[in-house]
């Protein structure tokens, strides 16, 4: 597509300043057609980036590897580059955006010689509606072009939405990998030290500048860059939220249909939760988005959520026909695999995928894998990339433009001890302090050490644009602008309570209907509750238990409130609030100080 679809004055001159600093060999518009993405698929099995799995098994499914140092987000090398430090916050990189240009300038100069700049013009949220927005991203990895045709809204169609005077996020990506005349290119071209990486983000232009890696969330710059770090201080500004929440639709027996966001730290089965299968009878779920909410008041005075994107971009390993059949179903075509295993007959196996193992397969890094090989053979963060409307349980208003509205938002993260299984905030400041305060144990979708426990405030600390202080503050001034019978419930949950030996107390998986249940019977004013230092937990008798294998014990232990074991909580929270300094909200200190007199 030539620049003649265009006469956007900002975009054309954005691209003229990128095309003379990254000097590339070519440019290409992206049109977002099948025909475009077929010919880059066929260049990228050409050069060895992709290989082309079993069409008769996986038809239109591609493999890439990526190189073995570029496989995660990169959360040290992700910086909020506002003009004043403070705004970034205590839980953000922030680096002086003039001084952070200066060292992307030169770092960009020459960036893509040898190589194609392509421009990808994508729409976050359905193309024209209210909540939508547009971004520009201009890179030059091919890979990251077909991810964002699957993730985003993207090409012509958003040109012309955007029209002569439209505005957008200027999105810049390099793989930071020039080629010399004549040399060979690798399979996975990126900038192989980390600190040759940069996620930049400059909220007030705002911009994303992004070097470096080619893997997920580095370089798809519409989800964490701008549906999320850019956009959350425009939502502050702006009077509506952007949350790293799913959003699901569940209906009861007596067919009325609630939606339900949630917010959990990255890796803690969002997706699996937003596609389950209800193991109790005559409930059902329907998928709305798994990763990112934006979420705004209705004319009614209700929050209603748009899921801005339109792929999955699922974590591999561990999604299974039992864990997630609905994913399974979702990745049997037009899917890209990043690092997982290859097998003999040219299809995908990961760890848990519930088939066992094949006698012989090529793993993440391209060795030979067989079931007495040390190493797994798909990487840990390895993902599928597929649509959101080959989903078999997508909602279908999964792309209204006004939204779905919300009835309760649910807060949780891996916690082997101490936190419930389920229990109901006291009030919507009670559960803003419970956002406040999640925590998980770390996994593998960034580069850090694993399963130790943080603080992942409203599963946000990757991904909030600006002072988490002000970001909590957003959140308790929502419930002055509707009325409060208006806001959503809130509710704390915890599949990943352990015993003293080491196993899950709670099945998990499609089991967790039954806590969707309890939640949808509160709304509705019939479920029971015993009202606790911490909130309202299910009496024994109000969670539905049928036909499932817990012993009472067990039962009890994950419903118990454990007073010591709070006291240590409070302990914790105090800590972490400390870091907010006085940005920490008066109602937030309020809530701790609450629960500890509820505690004595
Ligand atoms: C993701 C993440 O990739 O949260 O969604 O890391
Ligand atoms: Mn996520």
């Amino acid at each position: 597509m030539s620049n003649k679809q265009t006469n956007n004055k900002k975009l054309l001159s954005w691209v003229d300043e990128i095309t003379k600093m990254c000097k590339p060999e070519n440019v290409h518009w992206c049109d977002g057609s099948e025909a475009e993405y077929n010919k880059l698929a066929d260049q990228m099995v050409k050069n060895g980036t992709f290989t082309k799995l079993n069409d008769k098994t996986r038809p239109n499914c591609y493999l890439a590897r990526s190189h073995p140092s570029d496989v995660a987000r990169v959360e040290n090398r992700t910086f909020i580059c506002s003009n004043k430090k403070e705004d970034a916050g205590p839980t953000n990189n922030w680096a002086d955006p003039r001084e952070m240009k200066e060292i992307l300038r030169k770092k960009f100069d020459g960036a893509m010689k040898g190589r194609t700049m392509y421009i990808i013009p994508f729409s976050m949220g359905p193309i024209g509606a209210l909540a939508s927005r547009i971004g520009i991203e201009i890179t030059d990895s091919p890979y990251v072009v077909l991810n964002m045709k699957i993730m985003t809204r993207m090409g012509e169609k958003v040109l012309k939405a955007l029209g002569d005077n439209g505005d957008f996020v200027p999105c810049l990506h390099s793989l930071g990998a020039p080629l010399s005349p004549g040399q060979k290119d690798s399979t996975w071209p990126c900038a192989p030290s980390i600190d040759d990486k940069f996620i930049s983000h400059f909220p007030e232009d705002p911009a994303i500048w992004s070097y470096g890696s080619g893997y997920g969330g580095n370089a798809l710059l519409g989800k964490k860059c701008l549906a999320l770090r850019i956009a959350s201080p425009v939502a502050r500004k702006e009077g509506w939220l952007a949350e790293h929440m799913l959003i699901l639709a569940l209906t009861s027996p007596a067919k009325k249909t609630y939606y339900v966001a949630a917010a959990f730290p990255s890796a803690c089965g969002k997706t699996n939760l937003a596609m389950l299968t209800p193991t109790i009878p005559g409930w059902d779920v329907k998928c709305v988005g798994d990763d990112i909410a934006w979420l705004r008041f209705g004319k009614d005075g209700r929050l209603y959520a748009i899921n801005p994107e339109y792929g999955f971009f699922g974590v591999a390993p561990g999604t299974s026909m039992e864990s997630n059949p609905n994913a399974m179903k979702t990745i049997t075509k037009n899917t890209i695999f990043t690092n997982v295993g290859l097998t003999d007959d040219k299809d995908v196996w990961w760890e848990m995928m519930g088939v066992s193992a094949p006698q012989h397969q090529v793993d993440w890094k391209g060795n030979d894998w067989t079931p007495a090989s040390k190493e797994v053979a798909a990487h840990a963060n390895s993902r599928f990339t597929a649509p959101a409307k080959q989903c078999p349980v997508i909602d279908p208003q999964w792309e209204s433009p006004e939204g779905v509205p919300i009835s309760a938002f649910l807060f949780g993260g891996r916690r082997p001890s101490t936190i419930p299984l389920v229990y109901e905030a006291r009030s919507w400041e009670h559960g803003v302090f419970i956002g406040s305060t999640i925590a998980s144990e770390t996994t593998a979708a960034n580069i850090s050490e694993q399963g130790v426990l943080r603080r992942d405030p409203f599963a946000m600390l990757p991904f909030c644009g600006y002072h988490m202080g002000d970001y909590f503050a957003h959140w308790i001034s929502m419930a002055k602008k509707t009325d409060r019978k208006n806001l959503p419930k809130i509710y704390s949950v915890n599949w990943f309570r352990k015993s003293p030996e080491g196993k899950w107390m709670w099945p998990g998986y499609g089991e967790n209907s039954r806590v969707l249940k309890w939640i949808v019977e509160r709304i509705e004013g019939k479920a029971s509750a015993n009202e606790t230092a911490i909130g309202f937990v299910p009496t024994a008798e109000s969670l539905d238990v049928a036909g499932l294998k817990i012993d009472k014990n067990t039962l009890n232990d994950l419903l118990a409130v454990n007073k010591d074991n709070w006291k240590k909580e409070a302990d914790s929270i105090e800590q972490h609030f400390k870091q907010f300094g006085d940005k920490l909200p008066s109602e937030l200190t309020k809530e701790l100080n609450d629960l500890r007199s509820r505690l004595n």
